[in-house]
């Protein structure tokens, strides 16, 4: 599949420049964020559009350093479990998997290599019976991380959080049995600039 690098230097309108500069950013500075920001993180993330209306996103926020390495110590232990449960094979696209691999090879600069350090962790949940949750903590969770990106922070989309549900640790979490954890994001001041990775064009088409 043919790619290329889209990234220009948009000028004309400032959401536009925020879209093209925010990156998955896995290496954080030591540096907390104010709760008052954190708040505004997640207003954005209510102006999201949802299915009927129904705003069903739940936030469950962590910014205690010990809580968030012990969740990622906890996540990075059950996914060895599954990768020895599962084939020589799929231990090595899980592999892939977590380290993010994908866009060529990209080794994490932190030993926490599910929620890489960052100062605070959004876990996202909607109700188990919801069709259209998917759908829409995806907006929910773009909007967070284009919010932050405009309030001079970084953000990642962390998959592999759901699998918190898998630890012991999951009750501190206090979710109540009718949601599940759809995605989990990090936000905090970036310590480094990613490449932007290639975007692939050809998959547009105009019926006239
Ligand atoms: C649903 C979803 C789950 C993701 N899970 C992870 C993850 O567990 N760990 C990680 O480092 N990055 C994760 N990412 C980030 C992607 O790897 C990243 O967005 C992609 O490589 C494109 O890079 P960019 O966001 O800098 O443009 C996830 C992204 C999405 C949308």
């Amino acid at each position: 599949m043919e790619t290329e690098v889209i990234n220009e230097t948009l000028t004309e309108s400032e959401t536009l420049k925020t879209i093209y500069e925010r990156r998955a950013v896995r290496k954080y500075k030591d540096r907390p964020v104010d709760k008052k920001i954190i708040e505004k993180i997640l207003d954005a993330g209510r102006m999201a559009p949802s299915a009927l209306n129904a705003q069903s996103w739940k936030f469950y926020i962590v910014t205690n350093k010990e809580i968030i390495h012990s969740f990622s110590k906890a996540i990075t232990k059950i996914a060895a479990k599954e990768f020895i449960k599962a084939g020589r094979k799929k231990i090595i696209k899980s592999i892939i998997n977590l380290f993010h691999f994908s866009h060529g090879l990209h080794f994490p600069k932190t030993t926490d290599h599910v929620f890489y350090e960052a100062p605070v962790v959004i876990f996202i949940t909607a109700p188990k019976d919801n069709e259209w949750a998917a759908i829409d903590i995806g907006m929910c969770a773009q909007n967070m991380m284009l919010a932050s990106k405009s309030l001079g922070l970084d953000s990642c989309p962390v998959g592999f959080g759901k699998y918190i549900k898998h630890t012991k640790l999951y009750p501190q979490l206090q979710i109540p049995s009718s949601e599940e954890i759809i995605l989990s994001i990090i936000f905090g001041y970036g310590d480094e600039n990613p490449e932007v990775h290639k975007r692939i064009k050809k998959n547009a088409t105009f019926i006239e």
